[in-house]
């Protein structure tokens, strides 16, 4: 199998997507870290999933927390997707740089977002290098209008990044 390098731009990367910031809750620890991977699974009861990716501290959150929230950022929230998507939680604690409410599960609710989702995990599951979190729909909210933020990889890679194809 190859190893991965995510500043490499592959094939895969152009699958579209929307950008969010995926909090969790295990015990004592807490983190978000920010996500393309987010899909709609059912819609009533309404059934979200998330992959996390086995390099991120959250993927350790991810085996034993039983809740998971997803936030959809607004268009000109790169920045937001930047601190939650290029630092992590292991060096530093990234959810006191925003203002939070714990949800009703007790996970931190970000309240700098078009909406979230606070989730309770239905199924848990590893595949290849990322856990599947599964997760219904427990409590929701639109925090204000906006138009949400679509992936670009430009906006996470400096443009020097060679394409593989080059
Ligand atoms: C736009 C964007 C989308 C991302 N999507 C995902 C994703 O769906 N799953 C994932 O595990 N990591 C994803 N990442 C990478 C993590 O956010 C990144 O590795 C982060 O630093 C992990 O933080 P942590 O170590 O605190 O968990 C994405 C990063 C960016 C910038």
């Amino acid at each position: 199998m190859t190893s991965y390098d995510p500043s490499e731009m592959r094939p895969e990367w152009l699958i579209s997507s929307g950008v969010y910031v995926v909090t969790l809750q295990a015990e004592d620890r807490v983190n978000g870290y920010s996500a393309g991977w987010v899909t709609r699974i059912s819609e009533v009861p309404v059934i979200v999933q998330v992959a996390v990716w086995e390099r991120n501290y959250s993927y350790e959150l991810a085996q034993d927390a039983q809740h998971f929230a997803v936030h959809i950022l607004e268009d000109g929230q790169q920045g937001m997707a930047r601190h939650f998507g290029q630092t992590s939680g292991r060096a530093m604690d990234k959810l006191s740089s925003y203002e939070t409410r714990p949800g009703g599960s007790g996970t931190p609710i970000l309240l700098d977002c078009l909406a979230h989702l606070e989730c309770a995990i239905i199924f848990r599951r590893i595949f290849g290098d990322h856990t599947i979190l599964v997760g219904e729909v427990i409590q929701s909210e639109i925090h204000r209008n906006g138009i949400p933020l679509i992936h670009n990889y430009a906006d996470y890679h400096t443009p020097c990044q060679q394409m593989r194809s080059e």
